[in-house]
């Protein structure tokens, strides 16, 4: 199936979901051909972007998915890797950390992206991500190698994760390259960015919004929010379809062109990721949502 996709440098371009790999080692197979089979299920809905980061699976998610890529010829041409640098927490091949931490020195993020090519057995990076703002960052610096990433050819393109308009303006000051995406969390239980500035930053510096845990990592649908829960039923069942299919449709239907970062390991569930670009949501279907989401109409 064909989606539109969001062009982000000359030879890139992001698909309308993507799937994120952040629980992919608390799946009981991660095995190259279950891995294989996730990312195949995701491409034959036209799924092609896979969200990774250094981070994931203690440092050791890159690595399950470069098992798989190098044991299917061709399959990492076929998808894009976006994957993130920057946080440092004690586990893995950082255990010595004496505290979780960022790091978005030249060397650390030189030293994560040759870790994160050689774990997913890859030549270059689609989208690399600064995965957190740091409070300690030195705008320069990490600006300079950002830079410098890009013209070597190991990243194609650069962005960042969890910043502010403010964050991203100090970074992107410091840089040739643009910052072609943020990635923040936003869901029907994360609602702030729709109001707090961030959108609306995003859309006029013309980046990419990528939306994390698009169902708050499942606990949309948990049962805690019943308000919430009856209008994502009572609209599903009016228009044929699932809640959690609903709560994405909620996050496409929005101008600024989110893409919504899936994070399901269930096989049933990828294989039906893509049934939220069927469904159509006018404008009072959205703010039902919005209201229920928010507790209290908009004024
Ligand atoms: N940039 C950042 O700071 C950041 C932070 C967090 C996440 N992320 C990215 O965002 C991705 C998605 O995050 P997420 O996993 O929290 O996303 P999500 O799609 O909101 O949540 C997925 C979780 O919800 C559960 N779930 C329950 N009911 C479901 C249903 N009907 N349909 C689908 N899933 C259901 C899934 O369980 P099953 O697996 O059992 O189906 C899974 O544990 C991550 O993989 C990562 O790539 C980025």
């Amino acid at each position: 199936m064909d989606m539109d996709r969001f062009q982000i440098a000359d030879d890139v371009a992001i698909s309308r979901l993507a799937y994120g790999m952040w629980r992919i080692a608390a799946d009981p197979d991660t095995s190259p051909a279950h891995v294989q089979a996730k990312v195949e299920t995701c491409l034959a809905q036209g799924i092609t972007t896979i969200d990774q980061a250094d981070i994931y699976g203690q440092y050791g998610a890159e690595e399950i998915l470069g098992n798989a890529l190098a044991t299917a010829p061709g399959l990492r041409e076929r998808i894009e890797i976006v994957t993130k640098c920057g946080i440092v927490a004690p586990v893995g091949r950082h255990a010595g950390a004496r505290v979780t931490h960022y790091d978005t020195s030249a060397a650390h993020i030189l030293a994560s992206v040759e870790a994160s090519l050689r774990a997913m057995r890859t030549d270059r990076i689609d989208l690399l991500l600064i995965h957190r703002p740091n409070p300690l960052m030195d705008p320069a610096e990490t600006g300079r190698v950002l830079d410098d990433l890009r013209a070597s050819g190991k990243v194609r393109a650069v962005g960042v994760s969890n910043f502010r308009p403010f964050d991203v303006e100090l970074l992107a000051d410091n840089m040739h390259s643009p910052l072609v995406a943020n990635q923040i969390e936003i869901s029907l239980a994360a609602l702030e960015p729709f109001t707090n500035g961030d959108l609306a930053f995003i859309q006029r510096a013309g980046m990419l919004p990528m939306a994390w845990s698009p169902l708050a990592g499942g606990a949309l649908l948990a049962g805690g929010r019943p308000a919430l829960i009856d209008a994502l039923r009572a609209m599903a069942e009016a228009k044929g379809t699932e809640m959690a299919a609903l709560a994405v449709a909620w996050l496409l239907a929005h101008p600024a062109g989110i893409v919504p970062v899936m994070g399901t390991n269930t096989m049933e569930r990828i294989a039906a990721l893509n049934e939220a670009l069927r469904i159509q949501l006018d404008p009072e279907d959205w703010f039902i949502l919005y209201t229920a989401a928010l507790g209290h109409d908009v004024p």
